[in-house]
């Protein structure tokens, strides 16, 4: 077990490549905001997850069909791993995480408080938001001094990669397809884009503890701008807008319009459009299976008298 005499200690322990590991006496400062932020992945990647469920009876013919239901897996298994590396942080464990996400009390990602209303919703979220995603992912991977995190977000990153690849062909195939298929994409693209840019959050404060400790390694607005000179010239090379009239080119660089923010923090304190309809959803979902879990721990309850006796 690790110890540090004091938090400039600690500090000089993550500048000099540290890592931190569950058994260590890290200090409480770190541990609740890194608790804090995997809490909010692992709730992200549950309503994320329960959003591709729903799509799964209306994905058109049985191939959709079979990559929303592996993806759907694919999303619970990503926020299974999540909450069970959170909870050995010892700030609250497994169960009171998920009450606090079904009573409103705690936080997810802006993107799944929003309605998807056609199959080009869809199909813009698993590419844009998706890709968002996967970038912020992958920059908490590059170096995050969490070991636990690190190891879980080794996989969930691969994975996040195939499904932003099945976007990306999704998309092809309504960029090449009818004129009806096409608008529809613009539709969505016009719903889609600014909760994806908004994904990264606003800039980040001046000395961001979570920078500081090398869990995120870069600024939000730095990954926002880089996701926008990726995204802006491939949707463009589509053939599609990007709903933006401040959208511009200063010296190479996309520059997208003014972010008004105050939207966003209603919609992250579940006000959004969806929110409430979404977090109904989900603990209707934990109360239907309660049977599971019920089943399991009578199981476990009757192996352990038996071994017991
Ligand atoms: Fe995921
Ligand atoms: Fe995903």
């Amino acid at each position: 077990m690790k110890q540090w005499s004091d938090l400039d200690d600690f500090q000089s322990f993550i500048d000099t490549g540290g890592m931190v590991e569950p058994v260590d006496d890290m200090p409480d400062e770190y541990r609740n905001e890194v608790f804090r932020f995997i809490e909010f992945h692992a709730n992200s990647e549950l309503m994320g997850g329960l959003t591709e469920r729903d799509w799964i009876p209306r994905a058109p013919g049985l191939r959709l069909k079979q990559i929303f239901l592996a993806k759907t897996q694919d999303e619970i298994g990503h926020a299974h791993l999540l909450y069970m590396v959170a909870a050995d942080m010892g700030v609250k464990n497994r169960t009171e995480m998920l009450e606090d996400l079904y009573d409103g009390r705690s936080r997810f990602h802006n993107v799944f408080h929003y309605q998807a209303v056609t199959w080009a919703d869809q199909i813009a979220i698993a590419y844009l938001v998706d890709a968002a995603a996967l970038a912020s992912q992958r920059s908490v991977f590059a170096n995050c001094t969490y070991g636990p995190y690190k190891r879980v977000l080794k996989r969930i990153v691969a994975e996040e990669g195939f499904h932003m690849r099945h976007g990306e062909e999704m998309l092809l195939r309504l960029a090449e397809g009818t004129d009806i298929q096409r608008q529809m994409f613009q539709e969505a693209l016009n719903r889609w884009w600014l909760p994806s840019v908004q994904l990264f959050g606003p800039d980040s404060p001046e000395n961001d503890p979570l920078l500081r400790w090398k869990i995120k390694t870069e600024r939000n607005e730095d990954l926002r701008h880089a996701y926008v000179q990726q995204y802006v010239p491939l949707l463009q090379g589509y053939g599609f807008e990007i709903p933006d009239p401040d959208l511009r080119q200063v010296d190479g660089q996309w520059l997208i319009g003014d972010i008004d923010w105050e939207p966003l923090k209603a919609t992250m304190r579940n006000g959004g459009p969806d929110s409430r309809r979404r977090i109904e959803t989900a603990a209707n979902n934990w109360a239907d299976t309660a049977w599971v879990r019920e089943s399991l721990a009578a199981a476990v309850d009757r192996t352990q008298r038996e071994a017991a006796a």
